[in-house]
């Protein structure tokens, strides 16, 4: 039932293009997106922009050279990052590093925000692989994509608190989900919080897709096998993490996806085990700063 007192999801949404900074990202990485609109940007411009923030640019080379990564060849410098690796899988190094910085709240009204990101990369890493499965061709926007998608819960905990309170209570007053708490009570979801975001901020269009339908993968959507590789690589960690159901939601999928999704959950107890040393290193990598 929706409390009409909390208004609709318009008027959130219009509040989140209200507030200044919200939440404060790196310039760098507000003009990088912008950058990328530009069908004619140059690779110097790239390098250089990157360059100017000397943490961002350690950072994001520090990423491409990790092991759960992903790429064998060594990578020395922003430029050879551009070159060997090409500006999309720089762009989301980047859009990865910065953003598990850019929020550091600890713990806020009795959410784990540690334990947040946690599960946030154990999507990533879950996404990638699933990625990888079937040949995707950029698997590192299906780990951005994982590293982002639940990013609307730490939006509404922060800039839409009365939001966030009402969804939480229920999550631990009545047991449900986030997502079902949202559902049954809130005018607006996570999803769409975390996907208007991401247009804020200038994010690609599949990342933004993959965020709104994280939890209802819809038949068509300009990268579709992005948006599905998401929603598996969330219902595995789940499962393995708060021993949520592993039911996945296939009922707009064309028959084809269908069949993925359930062959990938068959098999999920296997391969989710089989990357939780890729899991744990990420963690240590976006939480303290160094590979596990
Ligand atoms: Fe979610
Ligand atoms: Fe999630």
């Amino acid at each position: 039932m929706k409390q009409e007192s909390l208004g609709d999801a318009k008027y959130y949404l219009n509040r989140l293009n209200t507030i200044r900074d919200v939440p404060t990202m790196p310039e760098v990485l507000f003009r990088l997106n912008r950058m990328f609109l530009d069908e004619d940007v140059s690779i110097e411009k790239i390098e250089h922009l990157i360059e100017t923030d000397q943490a961002i640019s350690s950072k994001v080379l520090m990423l491409v050279n990790s092991a759960f990564f992903g790429f064998r060849a060594r990578v020395s410098s922003i430029s050879h990052a551009l070159m060997i690796l090409g500006f999309n899988t720089v762009r989301n190094a980047a859009i990865s590093v910065s953003l598990v910085d850019a929020i550091r709240i600890r713990q806020s009204r009795g959410f784990d925000v540690t334990e947040f990101w946690r599960h946030s990369i154990a999507v990533a890493v879950a996404a990638k692989y699933l990625a990888k499965q079937i040949r995707m061709k950029d698997p590192d926007n299906a780990f951005a994509a994982g590293l982002l998608h639940d990013i609307g819960k730490l939006v509404m905990l922060q800039f839409l608190p009365e939001l966030f309170d009402r969804a939480w209570n229920s999550v631990r007053r009545e047991n449900l989900s986030f997502y079902d708490a949202e559902s049954n009570y809130l005018p607006v979801d996570h999803a769409a919080v975390g996907a208007h975001l991401a247009r804020m901020w200038h994010f690609p269009s599949l990342l933004i897709e993959a965020i709104a339908h994280h939890h209802n993968p819809p038949k068509i959507a300009e990268d579709i096998e992005l948006v599905v590789t998401v929603h598996l690589a969330d219902l595995a960690a789940n499962h393995f993490h708060r021993g949520a159901p592993l039911l996945p939601d296939t009922a707009d999928l064309f028959p084809g996806q269908a069949i993925f999704v359930r062959d990938q959950i068959a098999g999920a107890s296997q391969w989710f085990r089989e990357l939780e040393g890729e899991i744990e290193s990420a963690s240590g990598f976006f939480l303290q700063g160094g590979e596990a």
